[in-house]
C-alpha cells in the first residue's frame, strides 16, 4: 500500500522503517501535521497514517477521501480526533492500535504521583545549585493513602496494580468493573464517592462528549482538600481553568499533566525559542506543585515498537485480507 505518514518524527521513521522491512508497503513520510491545509500531500495514497494530534474532522476526511486516501490507520489507542459518522459516510476504514503498551502509561502515571509527592523535580534543581536544604520538599507516604482511577481499562487496571503494590487503597470508577482490577484489590464506587476519599485521582477514561470536562468546577469542589491531581488520559478530560483555580485555592495539592486541552498547537515540537501565546499554560506553569511532561507516557522503545508493527500489520490486513478482517477492537470505523 501506498501510505502517507503525517506528523512524522525522527523515531517514527526509524520505528516505522523497521516494522516495514518484513511488511513492504510504500511510506512517505511528512513532518507536517494533518490538517485542512496539508490533506491533500496525501494525493496518491492508499492510507494515511496519522497520531494523536492530526486533525481527522469531516472536512479533512473528505478532502483525504476525494484524493484516493481510503485507509486512516491511527498510530495511537485514542480516536477522539476523527470524526467517525463522517468517517462511515465517506466508506474509510479507520484502524488503529488498541495496546500497545499499557505498562508504559501506567509507568509514566507512577512517575508522576512519586515526582510531585517527593518533589524530585525541585530536588533535582536544588542539588545542581548545591542547595542541600530539605525544607519545602516534604512528602508523605503513599502506602495506606487511597488512590482513585477513573477508567479502569488496559491502562487503568495497571495503575491499580502498581498503587496496590504501593500498599495503596485502590478505588475506582467505571461504567464496566474490570475482573483483573477486582483481583488487584479495586473498589468500584461512585465517581462522587472516589473524589471525596482520594488523595490521588488519576484520569484514564477515554475522552468522548460523555467525559468532557468530567473533573470540573463542581467535582473539584467534591475533592479533599490537597488532592493530587494526574491526567495522563486526554487534555479536554479536565476543565483547565477550573483547576487553575483549583490551585489557587489550594484545594488542588498537585497537578500531575502528560496531555492538555490544547496541546495540538504546543507539543511534540520545539517552542523554546517562540513566545507562549497561551496564558493558561503559561500560567500552569507558574506553580510549584504543577509538573507537566508533553504528552511522553507512551514513548517507551517497547511502545514505539509495538505501534509500529501493529500500524503496519492493520495496513497489510486491510490490503491481503479486506477491512473487516481487521478484528474490532484495532478496526473502529
Ligand atoms: P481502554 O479502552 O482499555 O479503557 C478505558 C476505560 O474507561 C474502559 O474500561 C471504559 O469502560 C472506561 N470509561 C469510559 N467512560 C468512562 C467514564 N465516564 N468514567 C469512568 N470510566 C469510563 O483504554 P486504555 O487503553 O486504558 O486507554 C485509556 C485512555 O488513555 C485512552 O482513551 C487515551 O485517551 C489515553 N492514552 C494516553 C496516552 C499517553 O501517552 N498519554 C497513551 C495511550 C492512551
Amino acid at each position: 500500500m501506498r501510505v502517507t505518514v503525517f506528523s512524522t518524527k525522527p523515531y517514527d521513521r526509524t520505528f516505522l522503517s523497521e516494522a516495514n522491512a518484513a511488511a513492504g508497503h510504500e511510506l512517505t513520510f511528512l513532518e507536517p501535521r494533518l490538517t485542512a491545509q496539508t490533506a491533500r500531500l496525501a494525493e496518491g495514497s492508499d492510507a494515511v497514517c496519522a497520531f494523536v494530534n492530526d486533525d481527522l474532522c469531516a472536512e479533512v476526511l473528505g478532502q483525504l477521501a476525494d484524493v484516493g486516501v481510503r485507509v486512516v490507520a491511527l498510530r495511537s489507542a485514542g480516536f477522539n480526533n476523527v470524526d467517525l459518522v463522517a468517517a462511515r459516510k465517506l466508506g474509510l476504514t479507520v484502524v488503529r492500535v488498541p495496546e500497545y503498551s499499557p505498562h508504559a502509561v501506567a509507568e509514566h502515571t507512577a512517575g508522576l504521583i512519586l515526582s510531585l509527592n517527593r518533589k524530585i523535580h525541585r530536588a533535582y534543581n536544588r542539588v545542581r545549585e548545591h542547595n542541600f536544604a530539605l525544607a519545602g520538599l516534604l512528602g508523605f507516604d503513599l502506602h495506606g493513602r487511597t488512590v482513585g482511577i477513573v477508567g479502569t481499562g488496559r491502562i487503568g487496571v495497571c495503575v491499580a496494580q502498581i498503587m496496590a503494590g504501593f500498599g495503596c487503597r485502590v478505588l475506582a470508577s467505571d461504567p464496566y468493573p474490570n475482573e483483573a482490577a477486582v483481583a488487584a484489590g479495586v473498589e468500584y464506587v461512585p465517581l462522587e464517592r472516589l473524589l471525596a476519599e482520594s488523595h490521588i485521582v488519576t484520569l484514564h477514561c477515554p475522552l468522548t462528549p460523555d467525559t468532557r470536562h468530567l473533573i470540573d468546577a463542581d467535582r473539584i469542589a467534591l475533592c479533599r482538600e490537597g488532592v493530587m491531581l494526574i491526567n495522563t488520559g486526554r487534555g479536554a478530560l479536565v476543565d483547565t481553568r477550573a483547576v487553575i483555580d483549583g490551585l489557587k485555592s489550594g484545594r488542588i495539592g498537585y497537578l500531575g499533566l502528560d496531555v492538555y486541552e490544547e496541546e495540538s498547537d504546543l507539543f511534540f515540537e520545539d517552542r523554546s525559542e517562540r513566545v507562549l501565546g497561551d496564558d493558561d499554560f503559561a500560567r500552569l506553569t507558574t506553580f510549584p506543585n504543577v509538573l507537566i511532561t508533553g504528552h511522553q507516557a507512551f514513548f517507551t522503545e517497547d511502545g514505539l515498537h509495538n505501534i509500529a508493527e501493529t500500524t503496519l500489520t492493520n495496513l497489510t490486513t486491510v490490503q491481503n485480507d479486506g477491512p473487516d478482517a481487521v478484528p474490532t477492537p484495532a478496526r473502529i470505523c
